[in-house]
């Protein structure tokens, strides 16, 4: 393994060096100072024991932020990206589920909506085995957290071998896919549906949560009464490019009704089997099948697992008219809204080669192909699209890092160098925005945001650190 990048950007006494490693600016004159600018906003973010997606807007820990963040922190510092996902992990819940935010103490009850007072975590919680002494939300994030802990691992073997990290981390995973994968009429976990997929109860689960796709179903769920609750996101985000307070009523009524019932799992008014939620649990999947034989066990049935999923994926939620998956509402059937989230499973190595060769022609067509080169998060033709508004329409970092890995795992080589390409010019010259309008590639929510500027370092570095990741399925 080559360690170029965690000798010169490395964590010292005194924090994050900032060195950015000899490799990255030979072809690239700015990816030096590309490195360290991004390297800076993860070092703001810091806080001793996990990274914010941003101070201001979201300054607790996140889910999936955290798992994407880790990503990127282990070109800088290994040790900090394995504590980043042990910090997240030592909230998983007595039944498994790993929160979608661990709250600060240190944060003020005002500084963010819904805080812990809302979730009331440790005693709504308490059946459903939420911990005592930290406080969190009580549903839950796309599951990339396997996908990071392997790649963390990969990135300096030495010293997770020294710290234990996949022994420890791994039961805690293996608990957490377990959670997501259980038959309704088992034990109420999260196949709502019964075909092998899990389905989501909340929009904020799921990751996009002003989608177009769950417009129809949010239209049956009575909002939460305006005055009932007081939205901290516009104190920091522009109101154009954030969610509606009509969105925010349905958000706040469906997460207090699941709150009130426990947080127990069973018959939910939202639930809907989604393909990049999918996608991340099959890709994390076959993560933990080598983490598994790395720990020394055979992981042949993970990945059999996997691919039964995958099946799963394909049957229920692949669309052969638009080219691409599509979001299923239990009681609605499938959501005829083309969002980036169908296109993630291009992630995945077993999908059949039409699926593949469609999914990266509609990447190409009318529908996302977006001047920056950069994926929008909604269909630039539908209906519902707008270019600064949170998950209708603008681009998004994490979405185009799947992709990017999805295209060039497929052998699409010149289209994953040209997504990467963009990438890093619209995060540079956006400082590291949240999202970017697709067209104009102009800064929209948070600046500084942590996993834009965790995956930017990761682009700018896996050919330093990835080579055998993959354990050959990278293409
Ligand atoms: N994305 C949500 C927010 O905007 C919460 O996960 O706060």
């Amino acid at each position: 393994m080559d360690r170029t990048a965690q000798l010169t950007a490395r964590v010292t006494g005194r924090g994050i060096a900032y060195d950015p490693p000899a490799t990255a600016p030979s072809t690239a004159p700015s990816a030096a100072s590309l490195h360290v600018r991004a390297a800076r906003v993860l070092a703001s973010h810091w806080t001793g024991t996990s990274t914010v997606p941003s101070r201001y807007l979201y300054p607790h820990q996140w889910s999936w932020d955290s798992a994407f963040i880790a990503i990127g922190l282990r070109h800088l510092s290994p040790l900090r990206a394995q504590t980043e996902l042990e910090t997240l992990l030592a909230a998983q819940w007595g039944d498994a589920r790993v929160p979608h935010i661990v709250f600060s103490p240190s944060v003020p009850l005002d500084a963010y909506f819904p805080s812990p007072d809302f979730w009331r975590s440790s005693t709504a919680g308490r059946a459903a085995g939420a911990p005592r002494t930290v406080q969190t939300s009580g549903i839950v994030q796309p599951p990339v957290h396997a996908l990071a802990a392997w790649l963390v691992h990969r990135a300096d073997p030495g010293l997770s071998w020294a710290r234990g990290f996949l022994a420890r981390v791994y039961p805690r995973l293996a608990a957490w896919h377990r959670y997501l994968l259980r038959r309704r009429y088992l034990l109420r976990r999260r196949d709502l549906g019964g075909g092998g997929l899990v389905s989501v109860v909340h929009p904020w689960e799921q990751g996009m949560d002003n989608s177009p796709c769950w417009d129809g179903p949010l239209a049956r769920v009575t909002p939460a009464a305006a005055g009932s609750f007081r939205r901290a996101d516009l104190v920091h985000g522009a109101v154009g490019d954030r969610p509606t307070n009509l969105d925010y009523g349905r958000y706040v009524r469906l997460a207090g009704e699941y709150r009130d019932g426990g947080y127990a799992d069973g018959e939910a008014e939202f639930a809907m089997e989604d393909p990049s939620f999918n996608a991340l649990l099959i890709a994390s999947e076959h993560a933990l099948a080598r983490i598994a034989a790395e720990l020394g066990s055979p992981g042949a049935a993970r990945h059999a697992r996997a691919e039964r999923l995958t099946a799963a994926l394909v049957e229920r939620l692949w669309d052969d008219a638009s080219g691409m998956f599509l979001c299923r509402d239990l009681r609605g059937g499938p959501i005829r809204e083309r969002s980036v989230s169908g296109l993630v499973p291009l992630l995945l190595p077993g999908l059949p080669r039409e699926v593949t060769r469609a999914l990266t022609g509609t990447l190409r067509g009318p529908h996302f192909a977006a001047r920056t080169g950069l994926v929008p998060s909604y269909d630039l033709r539908g209906p519902a699209f707008e270019p600064n508004r949170y998950w209708r329409g603008p681009a998004w970092f994490n979405t185009a890092w799947l992709v990017e890995r999805g295209l060039r795992a497929h052998g699409e080589k010149a289209a994953a160098d040209a997504l990467r390409s963009a990438f890093l010019r619209t995060a540079g010259d956006s400082g590291f925005a949240e999202y970017v309008d697709p067209d104009t590639g102009e800064a929209c929510g948070a600046p500084g945001f942590g996993w834009t500027a965790a995956l930017t370092l990761d682009l700018l570095h896996d050919g330093t650190v990835e080579s055998g990741e993959e354990g050959g399925d990278r293409g």
